[in-house]
């Protein structure tokens, strides 16, 4: 492919509303990579020693949570599973207990399904085309091309949140996250505009303005690279861009969290690998207080006092779910608990190495702190 400037842009972006020429294209990407140069993230973990593998974990830790938040969670997980096949090796425990407190516990799922699939297909060496990196686990077409592209410079275009509200402000490109014709708008744009030189360098500085400049709120729209050509900045329109969602009232749901105690032990269950918490170690629940007695009887368990801690909210992205702790002091355990099963009894200061949802952690820590 030639490299010379206008015949590498062979197909300018013609949709619904957006016509970009080869020349709008190369200023744009001109003024993203400079900007990248200059003031670009380099020196976060997974920029370093990069391989696919090291930028797929950090491209699916990254969804839906922060850059701070994440890079403890990456070198922990880096040091215990460096490569596919050690992922691929662990048991779905010990990858689950690497995410306690990360949330979207189905990305770890995943990840850990997606790197069997690669030790399985692939003899353990991550796939380097396209296609077959989007057919995995977890893995959608924007996800793919930043792995290969950060990783191996291959070009191919992104589009996650970030790089969408650029784009839709630049663009004045109509319609918001939850519908398909914005996504279907916003392909063409960014495959236009991104450069087949430097892709690894674009498509970085795209994802960073889009989280430290074209922000949701309050766009520091003086710093951006690209302010002269966007066209929500010339008409002034960037809170309209993207449109707003509409608000949907989230249903609110209660529940009884019982946790038997002995000699310092809680019982937690496993829950089963789809649905909420799936996979995760979590106590037993009912609905109402009134219904432990019979739980207990259940699980032959005899209580010898019991001890409600004080309710919180948990709230998930489609429904609300008011939490309330009852401890449980247990006077002795008989067989029917079937430890390391699916049912454990866990040390209430240092559980074993599993995965815990965050409102576990919080009830674990509630408890220590009142000296249980
Ligand atoms: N969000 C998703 N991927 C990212 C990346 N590579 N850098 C910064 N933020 C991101």
């Amino acid at each position: 492919m030639s490299n010379s400037f206008p015949f590498r842009y062979t197909v300018a972006a013609m949709t619904n509303q957006t016509y970009i020429s080869a020349e709008s294209a190369k200023k744009f990407s001109d003024n993203i990579l400079s900007w990248y140069h200059k003031q670009g993230r380099k020196h976060l973990p997974w920029q370093q020693n990069k391989t696919p593998y090291r930028v797929w974990i950090s491209e699916i830790m990254l969804q839906q949570t922060q850059v701070a938040t994440v890079i403890p969670y990456y070198q922990r997980f880096m040091e215990s599973f460096p490569d596919v096949v050690s992922l691929a090796k662990a048991s779905e425990d010990e990858v689950l207990h690497h995410w306690t407190g990360l949330g979207y516990y189905a990305r770890a799922r995943n990840l850990h399904k997606a790197a069997k699939t690669i030790a399985e297909q692939y003899s353990g060496e991550f796939p380097t085309d396209i296609e077959q990196v989007s057919a995995l686990p977890g893995i959608g077409r924007s996800t793919a091309g930043a792995i290969l592209s950060l990783s191996l410079k291959k070009h191919h275009p992104i589009l996650d949140g970030n790089v969408k509200r650029v784009l839709a402000r630049c663009y004045l490109v109509e319609g918001h996250n939850a519908q398909a014709k914005y996504e279907k708008a916003l392909w063409p744009i960014t495959e236009t505009l991104t450069p087949e030189n430097g892709v690894e360098f674009f498509n970085q500085a795209m994802m960073d303005i889009g989280a430290t400049v074209c922000t949701r709120s309050k766009p520091k729209c003086e710093e951006c690279p690209v302010n002269e050509s966007c066209l929500a900045n010339a008409t002034n329109e960037q809170a309209n861009y993207p449109q707003k969602k509409p608000k949907k009232q989230i249903p609110e749901k209660s529940t009884v969290m019982v946790i038997p105690m002995h000699n310092g032990k809680v019982l937690m269950e496993k829950r089963p690998p789809s649905g909420i918490w799936g996979g995760l170690w979590c106590f037993y629940e009912v609905e109402k207080a009134q219904d432990i007695e019979a739980l207990l009887k259940k699980m032959n368990l005899i209580a010898s006092s019991q001890t409600e801690l004080a309710e919180f909210r948990h709230t998930f992205s489609h429904f609300h779910l008011d939490i309330t702790p009852i401890v449980v002091e247990c006077e002795h355990l008989t067989s029917a608990v079937n430890d390391g099963g699916t049912q454990k009894w866990l040390s209430l200061t240092s559980p074993d190495n599993v995965g815990l949802a965050a409102s576990t952690v919080k009830i674990l820590q509630e408890m220590t702190e009142t000296h249980f």
